[in-house]
Formats: C-alpha cells, structure tokens, sequence
C-alpha cells in the first residue's frame, strides 16, 4: 500500500541586502506608488556577486534538515528547482549535495519557473510513497536578479532572490492530500530567458538582451488570474475538501492583486491567504515555502492546519496542493 507523504521540516533563506522601491525610482522611470499598488511590493532581497544559487539554496536546505531533525546522511533525494541554476551543469542539486555532505543522496534539478516547489514535491512524493526513498530535500532557489534586465521597468520591479525547503518523509497522518499540475507550451514566449536558443526575431524584439528576463506582463497576469483559482480548485476537489475547510492558503507570491481575485472567487476573507510579497517581491518557486516558512516562524501556520498552495508561472506551468502540515 502506498505510504502516506508529509512535510516534516520547513526553512527559508533570503540575502540580506535589500532593494527598495526609492532604490529602483533611481534605476528606472518607476514609483514607490505605482509598484505598491500594482503589485503591493515595496523591497525585496538581492544576493551579492558571489553568492550563486547554490549558495541561497544550501542555507535554506541545512535549516530545513535541521528543522526536520534528519542529518544530511540520511537523505536519500536532493531535488533543486531553479531557472537560475549555478551552471548548465552539473545541477545545483549536485552542488548543494557537496555543500551538505548529504553523500547518500541521489540529486537532480528541475525547471518548471515558478510552479517548481509543487513540480519538485509531487516527484519526490512518488519516490517516497512507493518506498523507493525515504528521505527527500526539495529546494527552490533563485537568484533571479542576476538574469533581470535592470533598464526594463516591466520586470525589474517584480523579482527578489530567495530559497525555501521542505523536507519529505513518511508520516502517520495528514500530510499530502493532493497535488496537481499542468502546462501549457503554446506560451513558451510570454515570460522567458532564452539564453542559448535565440530566433533572429526574439533577437530584435529583445535588443540582443538574451541574457536577461522577458515577460509579457499583461498576458501572465491574464494567465495567473485564471489559472490560480483552477488549480486551488483542483487540488481542493481531488483532495475532497472545500475552501471553508482550508485554513490556510499559500499562494505564488507574484502580484497582490492576483491573489485578491482568487480570495474573491473562492469568497474566502484575504486574511487566510498568506502575503509576504511585500517584503521579498517574486522570488519564483521559492515564494511559497518563504510564505510558509515566516507564518510558521511567527506562529501563524500551526502542526495539523489544512494548507492549499498553487503556482503558476514561466513554461507555462501551474502546480496546487493541499496539505496537512
Ligand atoms: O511568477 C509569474 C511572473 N509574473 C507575473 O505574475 C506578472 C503578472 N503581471 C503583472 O503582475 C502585471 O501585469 C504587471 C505588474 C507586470 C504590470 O501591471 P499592469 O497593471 O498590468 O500594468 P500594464 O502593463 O498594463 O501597464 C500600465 C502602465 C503602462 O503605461 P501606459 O502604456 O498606460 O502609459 C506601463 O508602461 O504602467 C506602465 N508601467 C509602469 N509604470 C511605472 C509598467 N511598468 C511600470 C513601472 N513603473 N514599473
């Protein structure tokens, strides 16, 4: 029979450096007020030139190890999900493998933009359901601000650098009720960093900027205000429970606006959505376990709350859970 999956050990790590909306009015043709009421943001966090991916990733997977109370030799599955990897390879999981000691474990990336978090917890739940594994180590880290195009208003005010961590094990009871996840490809051009293919035409609309993220900010956010409340629905529906019944939710921390319209749809009071955006802006996959890991610090999120996350983002992908902590 399948084993029953659960989250024992939750952490976060962001760079201490922080990057205020005044900051970025020096930057780029912007304001304080525009960004606060488009987005609700109003600083995030920048990693310094020598602290890569790996770096924020191994901070927020030691604490999550410590908080879950398991040594690094007793994993037996690192994934890393990011869009910022340290290198084409080998994987930042393999290089966090290193930075741990975690010898016994097997270590991959994974690339599915902000959807990450529930991309990576979905495949590490089916190694351990099955008993292939016991212990998993899933991380999202970015760094996005090392591939954000600092004279392009439409992105550069969004994105943070973090890394959240959960660790997965077996539990007696609760843990993942439900996760569900899909992507769409047709949209490949709406949020992306091309990097090493590049079309003639991608070349021209971008102005040789390959290097650095490209959103059509209008179409994500038509994209998001859609899609969040589907996939909270579906994860809702396979997990048999109702949205009175969750106690929390733990959305993509993208834009405060997009998690209003999913509170609205689900007549849910905004309060049980978790907001940290102000704070950190869009870290990408990360979001979700940062969100969760400062409620659960501050005493908010408590053992045995029923939680729905859901993410959407760059592929495009969407990923939702429901979960009992
Ligand atoms: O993880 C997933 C990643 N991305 C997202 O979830 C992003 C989804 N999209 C969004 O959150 C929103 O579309 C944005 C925040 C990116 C933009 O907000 P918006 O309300 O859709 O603004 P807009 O693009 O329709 O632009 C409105 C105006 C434009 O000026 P005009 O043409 O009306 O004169 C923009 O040029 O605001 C202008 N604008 C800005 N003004 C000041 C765009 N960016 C800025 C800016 N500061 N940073």
């Amino acid at each position: 029979m399948d084993k029953k999956v659960g989250i024992v050990g939750v952490a976060s790590y962001v760079p201490e450096k922080i990057l205020t909306n005044f900051d970025l009015e020096k930057m780029v043709d912007t304001s304080d007020q525009w960004i606060r009421e488009r987005t609700g943001i109003s600083e995030r966090r920048i990693a310094d030139d020598d602290m890569p991916t790996s770096y924020l990733a191994t901070k927020a997977g030691k604490r999550a190890l410590e908080d879950a109370n398991i040594k690094p030799e007793e994993l037996d599955l690192i994934i890393v999900s990011t869009v910022t990897p340290d290198q084409f390879f080998p994987s930042t999981a393999c290089i966090v493998q290193k930075h741990l000691g975690a010898a016994n474990a097997t270590a991959f990336d994974i690339s599915a933009a902000c959807s990450g978090l529930i991309y990576a917890m979905s495949a590490a739940e089916q190694y351990i359901k099955t008993g292939f594994y016991k212990n998993a180590l899933i991380i999202a880290a970015d760094a996005l601000s090392k591939i954000t195009d600092w004279q392009d208003r439409n992105t550069c005010v969004l994105f943070g650098d973090g890394a959240g961590a959960f660790v997965l094990s077996e539990v007696e009871e609760g843990g993942i009720l439900s996760i569900q996840m899909g992507s769409d490809g047709t949209g490949d051009k709406q949020l992306t960093c091309p990097a090493c293919f590049f079309t003639p035409e991608d070349e021209e609309k971008r102005n040789g900027k390959k290097h650095t993220t490209w959103m059509n900010g209008g179409e994500i956010f038509k994209y998001a205000v859609k899609i969040m409340p589907y996939a909270l629905e579906k994860a809702m529906d396979k997990a048999g429970i109702t949205a009175e019944q969750i106690d929390w939710f733990v959305p993509h921390q993208a834009n405060l606006r997009i998690i209003s319209v999913a509170a609205r749809k689900f007549d849910v009071d905004m309060d049980k959505f978790i907001v940290t955006l102000e704070k950190f802006g869009n870290t990408s996959a990360s979001s979700i376990p940062i969100a969760l890991d400062i409620s659960i610090k501050s005493g908010k999120i408590k053992k045995g709350d029923k939680l729905a996350m859901a993410a959407f983002g760059g592929g495009l992908t969407w990923g939702s859970a429901v979960i009992v902590l």
